[in-house]
């Protein structure tokens, strides 16, 4: 049986066709798939190598820390911080950036990244996965946070892994979205869903409804109208889907179309919190990829990889998928 294109000649067969590509990109990834497969066998062998469970810490923005999302942060560092093609590192799970050890070279690209999204699932056997970005260093040799504070259309790539029933990568260099699997007797991940595109219409939406008294208005109108099904002005039923994944939350959309939001809530508004999702490590590399399938990716008003980052861990609403419902939520928000 042909074993059909791996993610490694995937990529270096894409790079062939970038005027001035050094391969150092090319390399960079596969540093980063290396990280990915080490996390997934991890996570795979769970409660067997003790694994599961919290950690005695907090991360910056005040989550409780699972020993996965530790562990999948040092495996991310370990994997790419050797190679000469990064500048430095940004985690969900680190204060400040990482600079790179002196022992190594710097190189030329940052990488920010969700080590573990959907930890608070993993004692439950859900499905969880890793997000990363990657920005090219602007300026300074010995980059700072600042340097970090770029917007998300600055993405050179971005990508997630899933770690569910079978583990996937998916990515973008801005050339469309293209789906892998991992299979694991050989250890490569295999071109499976090429071109990957989200449908323009859906009857699916994912949201946290127990959130639902806190939501501002454009969204609350939206999720009213889907309720009322056939017989309210959508004139159709929509079904609901909460994972409380990111990743597998716009896996799925990648697959058969939806809206998944988080928006903004008076409860957070009320602790001076932009939003639950991060933009630099979640917010952002969704957008990229949801946006090269063809879907759309908003704060409410506002399309978010246009933002500039004011800071590291900031952190704001997202209401990304399928277009004519992102399309008709953003109207909702300028009526409002
Ligand atoms: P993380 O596990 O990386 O902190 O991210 C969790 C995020 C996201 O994956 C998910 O969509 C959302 O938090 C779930 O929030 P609720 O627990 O409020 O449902
Ligand atoms: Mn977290
Ligand atoms: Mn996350
Ligand atoms: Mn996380």
């Amino acid at each position: 049986m042909h074993h059909g294109t791996t993610i490694t000649q995937f990529i270096a067969e894409e790079q062939r066709h970038i005027p001035g590509a050094t391969g150092d990109f090319t390399a960079l990834l596969n540093d980063i798939v290396t990280a990915c497969k080490m996390i997934s066998n991890q996570v795979n062998h769970g409660a067997l190598v003790g694994a599961l469970g919290s950690a005695d810490s907090e991360n910056i923005q005040g989550e409780t820390q699972k020993k996965l999302d530790v562990l999948s942060n040092q495996m991310f560092i370990q994997c790419t911080e050797w190679s000469g093609h990064v500048g430095a590192l940004a985690s969900e799970e680190m204060d400040d950036i990482y600079d790179i050890p002196a022992e190594y070279p710097r190189g030329k690209y940052l990488l920010t990244f969700d080590p573990l999204d959907g930890s608070s699932n993993i004692d439950v056997n859900v499905s969880v996965g890793t997000i990363f970005s990657i920005l090219r260093v602007a300026g300074n040799e010995k980059p700072i946070a600042n340097d970090f504070l770029q917007a998300g259309t600055q993405q050179v790539a971005a990508g997630y892994a899933l770690y569910g029933p079978s583990t996937m990568l998916v990515l973008t260099t801005g050339q469309g979205v293209n789906g892998f699997t991992l299979d694991q007797n050989i250890g490569e991940f295999i071109l499976t869903h090429p071109n990957m595109t989200i449908p323009a219409d859906t009857a699916e939406f994912a949201i946290n409804a127990s959130n639902s008294r806190f939501w501002e208005a454009p969204v609350k109108r939206y999720v009213d109208e889907c309720l009322a099904g056939k017989e309210g002005p959508r004139e159709k039923d929509f079904n609901m889907r909460w994972i409380a994944s990111m990743v597998a939350e716009v896996h799925r959309i990648l697959t058969r179309g939806g809206v998944f939001m988080y928006p903004m809530d008076s409860k957070m508004s009320a602790k001076g919190q932009g939003g639950k999702l991060r933009l630099l490590y979640e917010a952002n590399p969704m957008s990229f990829i949801v946006e090269q399938a063809g879907g759309g990716s908003i704060t409410g008003a506002q399309r978010i990889m246009e933002l500039q980052p004011e800071s590291l861990h900031q952190r704001v609403p997202v209401i990304l998928g399928s277009r004519n419902e992102v399309e008709r939520i953003q109207g909702y928000h300028s009526a409002d």
